[in-house]
């Protein structure tokens, strides 16, 4: 059964997109130029990723854009949000810009507006060149300051075209999961490294704010970064404290200093790690935006765990409540109230919901189509909760399904499909989801509902 959905309440000029990454699609890791990063290096690295999967190939996008264009135009989005990739632009990640990796976003920037679709362009989306790695990563502040060279190149050549920019997706991911958790690249297990990561990951983000803003002045520049809403398990003390420890490592850590409030002093005593401060950047950092993208899949519940790692809360498996693929909760009401959280905490003007989605296993019928009804009422629900958020006064301007294609899903390889069409990996044929026509029949419902 379809949620019957008021669309007409969001605004006339909303924006419906689809997202994906570069390394996710792309493939060609070693055509035109391109260098490894630091993905290349983790994926090849045996026991990393499931099945021992990477991105060489990958959806075959480098190849196949037009058709994957044309994907777009058949599910009616008017948008579309993608990531650079670093190593093809400058593969060393600092000196000279290779043309021919630049060449291949001004042909697809140029084919995606003939087609109708506004491309909103991420610059990091985890693709570190393996050679800034090398040179101490995320951890070093040259990084920081190699991202806003690099940002000023690709903002200097699309920025005539390309208006809508987001520095850095979802820092947190770097930061916690590439450099303590180690479940992503480059794949540390170090707390001292994880913190100066997170904040020279913050530090780029408002350089290459800068950076975007100096070579192309039309851009509006924003910031996309996950956050989940975080409930105590039970009403301890304890789980209460663990769930405001957790809320500040997943959510006030990032968001804070973003929006001028500095690191969390709770955060900074519980990790006891000296940040690499220098007069000046918290200013770069809390650069004042054009508008925020959410990143939304789940919610979390967690209780006091001092023997575990920080934050010393563990997240619990409610049974009972649905989940994904991914074994990930479902649950739409953590969209609304984030949303309405950075509107009314933090005092964000613009939003976007720049990534929400879901993993099933869909397979491809007899009767050649993908029937994933699971997906489907994911969306509307979420679409739902969008609605309701606008109502209660979010100024959400779009929402970008995550994802165009089933692709590379880091460390869970091509077992995990979030698209909204199907790819068959061995022939890279595209099937359109049945989940994808009901979010063309959305964007539709909601065009007539202005019209
Ligand atoms: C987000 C990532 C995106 C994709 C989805 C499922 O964390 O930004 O690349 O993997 O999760």
């Amino acid at each position: 059964m379809s949620e019957s959905l008021d669309l007409a309440a969001l605004p006339a000029d909303f924006t419906w997109g689809t997202a994906t990454s570069a390394y996710q699609i792309e493939g060609a890791v070693t055509e035109d130029g391109r260098a490894p990063s630091i993905w290349d290096t983790f994926s090849h690295t045996p026991g990393k990723v499931a099945n021992d999967d990477h991105g060489d190939v990958a959806c075959d996008h480098y190849h196949r854009w037009p058709e994957d264009i044309g994907l777009m135009k058949r599910l009616g989005a008017d948008a579309y949000r993608m990531s650079v990739a670093w190593p093809r632009v400058m593969p060393a990640g600092d000196g000279p810009v290779n043309a021919a990796g630049l060449d291949f976003y001004d042909r697809l920037v140029d084919a995606l507006l003939d087609a109708g679709i506004t491309p909103n362009v991420t610059l990091y989306h985890w693709d570190l060149p393996q050679a800034l790695q090398d040179r101490g990563g995320w951890t070093v502040r040259d990084t920081a300051e190699h991202l806003a060279d690099y940002a000023s190149a690709v903002a200097g050549r699309l920025g005539d075209r390309v208006t809508r920019w987001a520095t850095l997706n979802e820092p947190l991911c770097s930061g916690w999961i590439g450099h303590l958790e180690g479940r992503m690249a480059p794949g540390l297990t170090d707390l001292t490294a994880a913190v100066h990561a997170s904040y020279h990951l913050l530090l780029a983000h408002g350089l290459a704010t800068r950076a975007i803003r100096a070579a192309a002045p039309e851009a509006r520049v924003g910031l996309v970064t996950n956050h989940s809403t975080v409930e105590a398990a039970s009403s301890r003390p304890e789980d209460i404290a663990a769930a405001v420890r957790m809320d500040g490592h997943t959510n006030r850590w990032w968001l804070d200093p973003v929006y001028g409030r500095g690191f969390p002093a709770d955060m900074r005593e519980l990790y006891g790690v000296e940040l690499p401060e220098r007069s000046g950047d918290l200013d770069a950092i809390a650069a004042p935006l054009d508008w925020h993208g959410l990143n939304y899949y789940f919610p979390a519940t967690v209780t006091d765990d001092p023997q575990g790692p920080v934050p010393y809360a563990r997240e619990v498996r409610l049974p009972g409540v649905p989940r994904t693929g991914m074994d990930w909760q479902i649950d739409a009401g953590g969209l609304e109230s984030l949303l309405l959280r950075l509107t009314d905490d933090y005092g964000v003007r613009e939003l976007y919901v720049t990534e929400n989605g879901s993993a099933f296993p869909d397979t491809v019928s007899p009767d050649g189509a993908v029937h994933d009804p699971a997906r489907a009422r994911y969306l509307e629900q979420h679409v739902s909760a969008c609605v309701r958020a606008v109502r209660k006064g979010a100024p959400l301007a779009g929402y970008y399904a995550w994802s165009l294609l089933d692709n590379f899903e880091w460390a869970y390889g091509y077992d995990k499909r979030f698209g909204l069409v199907h790819v068959d990996y061995a022939t890279q044929a595209r099937t359109v989801k049945a989940s994808g026509l009901r979010y063309a029949e959305i964007i539709r419902a909601h065009r007539e509902s202005h019209a």
